[in-house]
C-alpha cells in the first residue's frame, strides 16, 4: 500500500521546483517512522541547492529539512515513538553507537555522514517514487517540502504538543543551528561580547541564544536595516549596517579597541568569515555557521592565530544533541524565554514555494513556513 501526496521536487539548478504527485509506502520498514509533515520552513541551505551552489546533489529530490509533524505509523523495533507523537525532524539522525554518538557529538555520526549527507536512508535507499516511477531522493533524508516523510527513528524527536507546528518546525534547523552556534559551539560566558554577522533565520537565533545565556554585550551586523531592527528585538545591544559602516571601526569603538570574545558568521561568504575572525579579541573564537558555495576558501594569518591564540571553528547544526536540544528549545519557547513567533514572517501553501525562495533571494522576511 502506498500514500500519494504532493511534494516540491528539485530537478535541476536554477529552474523552479515542480509541485508533483509522488508516493511513499504506508507501512514503515523496521526502525523507521512515517511522519505526516504539518509545517516546513524555507532555509537558505535549500536555496544553495536550488541556485546550483552545491554540486553533486542527486536528482530528482524533494528538498526541505526544517520540519515538524505527527508520527503516522512506526516500523518494527521502534521503541521511542508512537503514532500521534508530535515531532521535530532532525537532518542528522544518529546511530547511537559510533565514536561520535557515544562521545556526545551525534550530529557528526558516521551513519549520518554516510547516508543523510548523501540524501538517502540508513540502508542507502530512497523511499519516495515519482508518478513516472523514478526513485526520488529526500534532502538530508528528510524532504520536508512534501506532506509525508519516512525517517529513521532517530530523525524524529518528540516535543511538547502544545507548541504550534509553524514554530516548532524552525527548531529543526534555524533555531538549533543559531542558538547552538553560540551556546554549544562557542560555549559563551556571561563575560563575553558576541558579534553575529548575518541576521537571517540562523543569525537572529544566534542573537537570541546569546541573550538566553546572558552574554555581556551582543552586536549584530547585516546589510539590511530591517534585519537589524529585528536583531534589536531579539536581543542585540548594538547593530552595524556593513553596507554603510566599516565593521572593524565600529567593533573598535564598541569594545574600546579590544575586539570580541566570540564572532559568529551566519551567511556563508568568505569576506564575512574573514571579518568575523578579524574582529576577535586575543583568545577569541570565530564560529562558522554559514555555509559557503562549493570551492570557496578563506585566508587567515597563522602567525596572528598562534600569537593571539585565536580559534576558527565550524558549527554543524549548532553542535547540538537533537534528542536533548529540540525538546529543550521548544520548552524555552513555551516558557517565553526564546521568541519563535517573530521568526515566522510568512505562511504559505506548497504551491507558493518558488515565490517564497524568490523573496529569500531578495532578503525579505525572516522565515517563510509552508503549512500542509
Ligand atoms: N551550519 C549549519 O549547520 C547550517 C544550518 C542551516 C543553515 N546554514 C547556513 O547558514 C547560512 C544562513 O542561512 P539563513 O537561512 O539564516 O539565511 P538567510 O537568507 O535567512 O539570511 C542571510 C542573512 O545574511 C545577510 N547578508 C547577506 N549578505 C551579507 C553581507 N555581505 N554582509 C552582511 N550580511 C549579509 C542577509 O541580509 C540575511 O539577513 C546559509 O549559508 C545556510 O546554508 C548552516
Ligand atoms: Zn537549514
Ligand atoms: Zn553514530
Amino acid at each position: 500500500m502506498t500514500i500519494e501526496f504532493k511534494a516540491a521536487v528539485f530537478r535541476s539548478p536554477n529552474t523552479p521546483l515542480t509541485v508533483e504527485t509522488v508516493s511513499i509506502p504506508s507501512t514503515p520498514p523496521p526502525g523507521e517512522v512515517l511522519v505526516r509533515i504539518k509545517a516546513s520552513g524555507l532555509c537558505h541551505s535549500d536555496l544553495h541547492v536550488i541556485v546550483g551552489e552545491w554540486d553533486g546533489v542527486p536528482t530528482p529530490m524533494v528538498l526541505g529539512h526544517e520540519g515538524a509533524g505527527v508520527v503516522e505509523a512506526v516500523g518494527v523495533g521502534v521503541t521511542h515513538l508512537e503514532a500521534g507523537d508530535h515531532v521535530v525532524l532532525s537532518w542528522t539522525p544518529s546511530c547511537g553507537r559510533c565514536r561520535y554518538c557515544v562521545s556526545g557529538r551525534p550530529v557528526l555520526c558516521d551513519k549520518a555522514a554516510e547516508h543523510s549527507a548523501n540524501h538517502v536512508s540508513f540502508d542507502g535507499g530512497t523511499r519516495i517514487t515519482s508518478s513516472d516511477d523514478e526513485k526520488v531522493y529526500s534532502f538530508a533524508g528528510l524532504g520536508t517540502f512534501g506532506e509525508y516523510a519516512m525517517l529513521p527513528e532517530s530523525a524524529a524527536i518528540a516535543v511538547d504538543p502544545a507548541a504550534p507546528f509553524e514554530q516548532s518546525a524552525l527548531v529543526g534547523c534555524a533555531v538549533t543551528t543559531g542558538i547552538g552556534a553560540v551556546v554549544n559551539t562557542a560555549a559563551i560566558r556571561p563575560t563575553d561580547t558576541v558579534l553575529i554577522i548575518g541576521c537571517g533565520g540562523v543569525g537572529l537565533n544566534a542573537v537570541q541564544g546569546a541573550r538566553l545565556v546572558g552574554a555581556r554585550r551582543i552586536i549584530a551586523a547585516d546589510i539590511s536595516d530591517r534585519k537589524l531592527e529585528q536583531a534589536r528585538l531579539f536581543g542585540a545591544h548594538d547593530v552595524i549596517n556593513t553596507a554603510t559602516e566599516e565593521l572593524s571601526e565600529r567593533i573598535d569603538q564598541i569594545t574600546g579597541g579590544r575586539g570580541v570574545e566570540v564572532a559568529v558568521e551566519a551567511i556563508g561568504l568568505p569576506q564575512t568569515i574573514e571579518a568575523a575572525y578579524g574582529a576577535l579579541a586575543r583568545g577569541g573564537r570565530a564560529v562558522v555557521a554559514g555555509q559557503v558555495a562549493d570551492g570557496v576558501t578563506v585566508s587567515i594569518d597563522p602567525f596572528v592565530m598562534s600569537d593571539q591564540e585565536l580559534s576558527l571553528v565550524g558549527s554543524n547544526y549548532g553542535s547540538s544533541r537533537p534528542d536533548i536540544d529540540f525538546p529543550n528549545l521548544v520548552d524555552h519557547y513555551l516558557h517565553r524565554r526564546i521568541d519563535l513567533d517573530s521568526l515566522v514572517t510568512r505562511v504559505i501553501e506548497l504551491g507558493e514555494i518558488n515565490d517564497g525562495f524568490e523573496e529569500m533571494k531578495r532578503g525579505n522576511g525572516i522565515r517563510t513556513v509552508i503549512t500542509y
